[in-house]
C-alpha cells in the first residue's frame, strides 16, 4: 500500500484540497533555516488570512530538522522527512478531525482498534482539560484505559515560542508482539506516536500571553517514515520500502552487509537524501560557510567521511549513484528533483572533490603536526588542524584512535567556542532549532549536567557515571549505566534534588590540579586517560566534583527550573535522559 497516496485520496474524498509541498527553505521567513513542520507555511492562514485553495487542505510536506543531528545513525531519526497533514482553517474542529483520523487508521490502513491509544491535553492554569476530545475518542471505542491525560509539555503544540498553538491529541500504536497491555502507558517504548492532531485555537505571544485566534483550526501531522515502518512491521525505519533500494545499493558499493554497518549506512543514506533535497530546492543552495549552505556542506562532508569508514573509494561516483536512485524515486512527487537533476549532481560532486582534497591535505598535515612520538594531541594542534586545514575534530579523533593517541577534546572545544564568539555575526538568531547555540544557555546546561550526574548517583546508586553527554541550546542529554527503566518516582526524586541544589544557589568553583590529585580527591571522571596531566575540576558546593573543561555558571541559582523531558533506553544497560531548563 502507498500510504502517501492513500492519505491524499482519503482527505480529498472528504472535501480537502491537496496543496503542493512548500519549499524546504522558507520563502518569507528569514528567522528559520528550514521548514520543520507541515503547518509552518500555513501560519498566516491559521491566523485568519484566506487560503486560495479553501479551508480544508491536505498535503505531504518536505521538512528538515537538525536538532537531533547527532542522533542520526539510530533506527528512527532523519534530518529530512515528509509529513502528511490535513488542515481545517476555521472549518471543522475536534469531532470531525478525530473521526477522520480514526477512520483513516482503522478503515484505510486497517490498524486494529486494540493497537491504538491516545493522549489528551490535561489542561493547566490557563486552559481547561480537554474533555470533548476524550469523549470523541471514547465514542469510537477507545477505552478510558487507553487515554492518557498529559500536560503542557506533552500535549500542547507550538512551533518555537510564539505563534498559533493549542492543545493536541496524539495517537499511539502498540508496536510489539508482546501481549497488548490493557492500560496505556505513554512512557512504555512499545507504544509509538504516529499522528498528532493539534487544535489550534490560541495565539501565544513572546511573553507567554495566550489569546484566542479569530478562528478554530485543526493542524495534523503524521511522519511518513514512521507510519510506513509501523505498517511494515519493523522498528528500523531504514529497513522499510522507503530505504531498501538505497541500502541495497550501499551494500553493493561497499561490499558489506547492512547488518553490522547500520550506523554508517544510515548516516550516508539519510544525509545524501537531505543533501539532494536541499540542493534541488528552488532557493538554489550551494555548500558554503553560512546558513543553509553550511548545513549542506556539513551533511555532504559527513556522509563522505562515513563512506570512507566503510572503505568506499570516495573519489568514485558512489554518491551520485545513490543520489540518482533517490531522485528517480521521489521525482513523481517533487518535480524539482527532475528539473534540477543536473544541478544537484554537480553540487554533490564539486563539494566532494573539494573535501577529498581537504582530507588528503589534512591527513598529510596531521602526520606532520602530530608525528608518532606523542600520546596526546593538544588543543592547539587539534584546533589548527580544524581551523587551517578544515580537518574536522571527529576525524582527528578517529585518526588518533587508530594510532592509540588521545585528543584534548575539551580544550579543542574551548578554543572552538572562543573562535565562534569572535566570528558570530549576522547569522545570530537564525539557528533557532538548528545547530549553533547561544553560549549562555549551553553553559547552564553544562552545569545542570553535573548536578544531574550527582543526583542520579544518589537516587540510582554510586555506579552511575557519564557515558555520554550532548548539549544543544534546547536541552541536555546524558547517558549512564543503569539496568532498568527509571520509575516515575525515581525521576521525580532526581528532579527534586537538582532543583533543591539550584535553589540553594551553590557556588561553582573552578580548580586546577594534577591528575593524580584529582583522582585522589574523588573527582568524577569517566575517561581519565583522555586528560592532560594538569586538569580542571569543577566543584559545585559539596554535591559534585568533576573533571571538565567547562564552561560553567558561577552559581547554581542561575539555572532556573530543571525538568526531565524523556528517559529512554540508549543501548543495552544504558539509559538516556533528556532534560531542559525553564
Ligand atoms: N504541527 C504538529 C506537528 O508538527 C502537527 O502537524 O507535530
Amino acid at each position: 500500500m502507498n500510504v502517501r497516496d492513500e492519505f491524499i485520496k482519503y482527505f480529498v474524498k472528504n472535501g480537502h484540497k491537496q496543496i503542493p509541498s512548500a519549499p524546504i527553505v522558507p520563502e518569507n521567513d528569514p528567522t528559520v533555516l528550514f521548514n520543520t513542520a507541515g503547518m509552518q507555511p500555513l501560519v498566516p492562514y491559521l491566523m485568519g488570512e484566506k487560503h486560495p485553495y479553501g479551508n480544508r487542505l491536505c498535503d505531504y510536506q518536505k521538512c528538515v530538522r537538525l536538532t537531533d543531528l547527532d542522533e542520526i545513525g539510530d533506527k528512527t531519526h532523519h534530518t529530512f522527512f515528509e509529513m502528511l497533514g490535513n488542515w481545517s482553517l476555521g472549518d471543522y474542529f475536534k469531532k470531525e478531525s478525530i473521526n477522520y483520523s480514526f477512520e483513516f487508521l482503522t478503515k484505510v490502513l486497517n490498524i486494529p482498534l486494540e493497537r491504538l491509544a491516545v493522549t489528551v491535553f490535561a489542561g493547566d492554569d490557563k486552559i481547561p482539560l480537554d474533555e470533548a476530545t476524550a469523549s470523541y475518542w471514547k465514542s469510537h471505542g477507545i477505552s478510558e484505559d487507553r487515554i492518557a491525560y498529559l500536560g503542557r509539555d506533552n500535549n500542547f503544540w507550538i512551533a518555537g515560542d510564539s505563534g498559533p498553538c493549542g492543545g493536541d491529541t496524539e495517537i499511539f500504536y502498540f508496536r510489539s508482539n508482546d501481549e497488548i497491555p490493557k492500560k496505556f502507558d505513554p512512557n512504555d517504548e512499545r507504544w509509538v506516536e504516529i499522528w498528532n492532531n493539534v487544535f489550534m485555537e490560541f495565539y501565544q505571544d513572546k511573553d507567554g500571553n495566550i489569546t484566542e485566534l479569530k478562528q478554530k483550526n485543526v493542524d495534523t501531522g503524521m511522519g511518513l517514515e514512521r507510519i510506513v515502518a509501523v505498517l511494515e512491521g519493523t522498528d528500523d525505519n531504514y529497513k522499510t520500502s522507503i530505504w531498501s533500494d538505497v541500502i541495497h545499493k550501499l551494500e553493493d558499493i561497499s561490499n558489506l552487509s547492512y547488518e553490522g554497518n547500520e550506523k554508517a549506512m544510515r548516516i550516508i543514506a539519510d544525509h545524501i537524501r537531505t543533501s539532494v533535497f536541499i540542493s534541488a530546492d528552488p532557493a538554489s543552495i550551494k555548500p558554503s560557510n553560512t546558513d543553509q549552505g553550511y548545513i549542506l556542506r556539513r551533511l555532504i562532508r559527513r556522509y563522505i567521511r562515513q563512506a570512507r569508514k566503510l572503505g568506499i573509494d570516495i573519489n568514485s561516483d558512489f554518491d551520485l549513484e545513490l543520489a540518482l536512485i533517490i531522485m528517480d524515486k521521489y521525482e513523481k512527487y517533487y518535480s524539482e528533483l527532475k528539473d534540477n537533476r543536473d544541478a544537484v549532481l554537480e553540487v554533490l560532486s564539486l563539494e566532494k572533490k573539494k573535501f577529498a582534497r581537504t582530507l588528503e591535505k589534512g591527513l598529510r598535515e596531521f602526520e606532520k603536526l602530530v608525528g608518532n612520538d606523542t600520546k596526546i594531541i593538544g588543543k592547539d594542534v587539534a584546533f589548527k588542524l580544524y581551523d587551517t586545514y578544515g580537518f574536522p575534530i571527529e576525524l582527528t579523533l578517529e585518526e588518533a584512535k587508530d594510532r592509540g593517541m588521545i585528543v584534548d577534546v575539551d580544550g579543542f572545544y574551548d578554543k572552538f567556542r572562543e573562535h565562534q564568539e569572535k566570528s558570530r555575526t549576522a547569522s545570530k538568531g537564525k539557528f533557532k532549532g538548528g545547530l549553533s547555540g547561544d553560549g549562555e544557555i549551553e553553559t547552564k546546561y553544562h552545569t545542570a549536567t553535573h548536578l544531574l550526574n550527582a543526583a542520579l548517583k544518589k537516587v540510582i546508586g554510586p555506579s552511575v557515571h557519564q557515558l555520554g553527554s550532548n548539549i544543544t541550546p534546547e536541552r541536555l542529554r546524558f547517558d549512564f549505566p543503569c539496568d532498568h527503566k527509571m520509575t516515575d518516582d525515581e525521576k521525580k526524586k532526581v528532579e527534586d534534588l537538582v532543583n533543591e541544589w539550584i535553589k540553594e544557589d551553590l557556588s561553582v568553583q573552578k580548580l586546577e590540579m594534577s591528575k593524580d590529585e584529582a583522582i585522589k580527591s574523588g573527582a568524577e571522571c569517566t575517561f581519565i586517560d583522555r586528560y592532560p596531566d594538569i586538569v580542571t575540576v569543577y566543584k559545585i558546593g559539596d554535591v559534585s566534583m568533576e573533571l571538565c573543561g567547562g564552561p560553567h555558571v558561577s552559581h547554581t541559582g542561575e539555572l532556573g527550573e530543571f525538568k526531565i523531558k524523556k528517559e529512554e533506553s540508549s543501548s543495552a544497560g544504558v539509559r538516556r535522559i533528556k532534560a531542559i531548563l525553564k
